[in-house]
C-alpha cells in the first residue's frame, strides 16, 4: 500500500477571463522507504503539486490519499492537524524561526504537536549541529540552515517528507550533502519522500523520477 497516492489530480486557477490548468489528470504514488523526485520547467506546477500532496491546498478535483485516507476533502482544520502530525515539510529557504535557538526550532514543535517525537538534540546531534545547539538561525550556514529543516521535519516522525527545492540555495556540493542526508535518514526511518529538483545531478540519490510537464506528470525510467 502506497504511503501517498494521487488519483486524477486536476488544479485550475482563475486567470483574468481564463482558468489556468495547471495540473491536468495527474496520478502518482510513492511507498515507504522510497524517495521520489519530482523534476519540470519553472512555472509547470511542481510546487502546486507538493503543496497539494501535503495538504495545504485543495485539488479541483481528484483523490489525495494518504495511508489510503482520503485528505482532499478534508476541513481547514483537520488539514493543519494532519500537517503537524503526518507531514515533514523541508522548503527551498528553511524559514527558520528568527528568534528560536536551534534546539528550540524542534522543541517548538514537538510541544504543539500531540505525537510522539525523537529526541530533538540527538536528531540535531546526529546530523552534525550539535555545536549549534544553542545558536540563532543567523549564525548559520545556509547548508547548516537546511540541516536543521530536515531535523525539523523528522522530529515527529511523519509518515511522509516533502521537500521543495531543497538545495536551490544552496552549491552544488552543500546541496548534495542535504539529498544525502534526506535520502539517508528517509532509508533509515523507511519514509515516505517526495522532493521537487532542478538538479539532475542528485537523481543518482533518489528512488524514483517523476517528469511534469504540459500538466501532466509522467514516471522516468532510473
Ligand atoms: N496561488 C496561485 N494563483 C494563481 N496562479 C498560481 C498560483 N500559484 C501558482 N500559480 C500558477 O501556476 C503555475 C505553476 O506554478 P508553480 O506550481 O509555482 O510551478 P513550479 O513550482 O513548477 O515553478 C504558474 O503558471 C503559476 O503562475
Ligand atoms: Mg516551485
Amino acid at each position: 500500500m502506497p504511503v501517498l497516492e494521487l488519483k486524477n489530480i486536476v488544479k485550475n486557477y482563475p486567470d483574468g477571463e481564463n482558468i489556468n490548468e495547471v495540473l491536468k489528470d495527474i496520478s502518482f504514488q510513492v511507498k515507504k522507504g522510497e524517495f521520489a523526485a519530482i523534476m519540470g520547467p519553472s512555472g509547470a506546477g511542481k510546487s502546486t503539486l507538493l503543496t497539494i500532496m501535503g495538504a495545504l491546498l485543495s485539488p479541483s478535483s481528484g483523490t489525495v490519499l494518504l495511508n489510503n485516507q482520503d485528505i482532499s476533502h478534508f476541513s481547514k482544520k483537520q488539514q493543519t492537524q494532519l500537517r503537524l502530525n503526518e507531514i515533514g515539510f523541508i522548503f527551498q529557504n528553511s524559514d527558520l524561526i528568527p528568534y528560536l535557538k536551534i534546539s528550540e526550532q524542534l522543541q517548538f514543535i514537538q510541544k504543539i504537536s500531540n505525537k510522539k517525537s525523537t529526541d530533538a538534540i540527538a536528531i540535531l546531534k546526529q546530523l552534525g549541529l550539535g555545536h549549534r545547539l544553542s545558536s540563532y538561525p543567523n549564525a548559520l550556514s545556509g547548508g547548516e540552515k537546511q540541516r536543521v529543516a530536515i531535523a525539523r521535519a523528522f522530529i515527529n516522525q511523519p509518515d511522509l517528507i516533502l521537500a521543495d527545492e531543497p538545495t536551490a540555495s544552496l552549491d552544488s556540493k552543500r546541496g548534495r550533502e542535504v539529498v544525502q542526508i534526506i535520502q539517508e535518514t528517509v532509508h533509515q526511518q523507511n519514509k515516505a519522500a517526495v522532493m521537487v529538483t532542478h538538479d539532475e545531478r542528485i537523481l543518482d540519490l533518489v528512488d524514483s523520477i517523476w517528469q511534469i510537464e504540459d500538466g501532466k506528470l509522467n514516471k522516468v525510467n532510473k
